[in-house]
């Protein structure tokens, strides 16, 4: 078998996390999921979800992957040999394979929409003429297809080519680029007039709004975003080197990859109000808002393209880190090369993909829970799957893992002066699951 490769240097592994972490979840799902669920409410009891679940998984899957030293999978099996917790190694990749088979449509949209902005699309269009010509767009097949189909091709490239040479390169230049786009983009939506009415859906609470469906897909989002029990950050757990610190690691990016969903909302939101645009318009939500805002900007042309340019590359950053989730496994499983497991996972997920591509078209009769195919898919994994899969890791970190591993990662064997380790025992041992379990029951109903 090859050599198992590692991140080369500290920035290596927090750009390639944050690469994974930051992507569509954070532009393109959280404004529609916040849209879909009333607003500031939701967003305060996502913060709490992330403060309290996504940020002890994280460094969860952090120190089973470093343990490990192998993929999700592989890795629960190596650190509990003989057990059933390899299970949530199992959810996790599968979860991976799945997000990746529907991320790669809309990660496709945004390969459109960098077309459309170099040709000048935008321009002199109404704000329902923007959103029937993101309808007309989804519901081409041969369109939608050919795009997603790109994006898996240069997944599949960047992965096979490895880790080093692959991930951090591309990371690292371009989340602080996006951010800096975001903001002019902020700064344009804040002037609006009315927009101060989508900054008061955003940041005016009505407590009234909170159900337990609302509460789940905050608590589902926030894994989605955090690229969490899907097997992604238990992977590149495994590529750390040992004297990083997994703590502030953890940390980092949980404030980057939730600054950036708040950022985008704001861009978002005050154009929603302005232009008579529905918060709960769902999937399409950046791509119906945003191009209304460009041509209203002076460089607007410059900085439309940009914006769906670094985008695109986002999403890519993302789209790598779930395929190496699902390479790594088949890798070390079927002791096959690295390139001959991207090929093959590859062309498995873009067979499930393309029908999640024809969801928004030729099979949008066919709804599954009164989803299409495609948000089937999303809400499976970030509801169900990722939350089970985070479930099973933080009980097993909280009650099964020996206390002094968790301690030798987190203090790089004593290397680190860490004071958090009895708040982190605690919260994985009794609150987290707790909450988890609790959210799930509220959803259903039971309580
Ligand atoms: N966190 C990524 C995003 O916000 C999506 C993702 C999910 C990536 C699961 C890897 C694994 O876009």
């Amino acid at each position: 078998m090859e050599k198992r490769e590692s991140f080369k240097t500290s920035f290596g592994v927090f750009a390639a996390a944050v690469g994974s972490a930051v992507g569509l979840g954070n532009i393109w799902r959280f404004p529609y999921i916040v849209g879909e669920n009333g607003g500031a409410a939701f967003i305060l009891v996502y913060l709490l979800c992330v403060a309290i679940i996504g940020l002890p998984v994280l460094l969860s899957e952090f120190i089973v992957g470093r343990e490990g030293k192998l993929n999700a999978i592989g890795s629960y099996k190596k650190v509990a040999p003989n057990t059933k917790w390899y299970l949530s190694g199992v959810l996790g990749v599968m979860s991976a394979f799945l997000i990746l088979s529907f991320y790669s449509v809309i990660a496709g949209w945004t390969l459109e929409y960098v077309f459309k902005a170099i040709t000048n699309q935008f321009v002199g269009k109404s704000p329902v003429e923007i959103e029937s010509m993101f309808t007309s767009f989804i519901t081409n097949p041969v369109k939608s297809i050919a795009w997603q189909l790109l994006i898996l091709t240069i997944t599949c490239y960047i992965v096979a080519t490895g880790i080093e040479k692959g991930i951090e390169k591309y990371s690292s230049i371009l989340v602080p680029a996006l951010v800096g786009i975001i903001i002019i983009l902020d700064i344009r939506a804040l002037t609006l007039p009315g927009a101060s009415e989508g900054m008061k859906f955003l940041f005016k609470p009505d407590f009234s709004k909170v159900n337990g469906k609302v509460i789940l897909d905050a608590l589902g989002h926030s894994f989605f975003s955090l690229s969490l029990g899907a097997g992604t950050m238990i992977t590149y757990g495994s590529y750390i080197k040992k004297n990083e610190n997994l703590g502030t690691s953890a940390l980092k990016i949980g404030i980057a990859d939730t600054l950036i969903a708040i950022l985008a909302g704001v861009a978002i939101f005050p154009v929603v109000f302005a232009f008579g645009i529905q918060p709960n318009s769902g999937p399409g939500l950046v791509f119906i808002t945003l191009p209304n805002v460009f041509p209203k900007i002076p460089g607007g042309y410059i900085f439309s393209v940009l914006f769906f340019v670094l985008l695109a590359l986002a999403a890519v950053t993302s789209t790598i880190s779930m395929l190496e989730a699902v390479v790594a496994y088949a890798m070390e499983r079927f002791n096959i090369s690295r390139k001959k497991a991207s090929i093959i996972t590859t062309i498995l997920i873009g067979i499930v993909g393309i029908f999640a591509a024809l969801s928004n078209g030729p099979l949008s009769h066919i709804l599954i829970f009164e989803n299409t195919f495609l948000n089937f898919l999303d809400k499976l994994t970030a509801n169900y799957f990722m939350t089970i899969g985070s479930l099973i890791t933080i009980l097993f970190v909280g009650w099964k893992l020996d206390k002094s591993i968790i301690e030798n990662q987190i203090t790089n064997e004593g290397i680190l002066k860490s004071s958090y380790q009895g708040t982190y025992y605690f919260i994985t041992r009794y609150i987290s699951p707790l909450a988890i379990i609790i959210v799930f029951l509220a959803s259903i109903g039971i309580i």
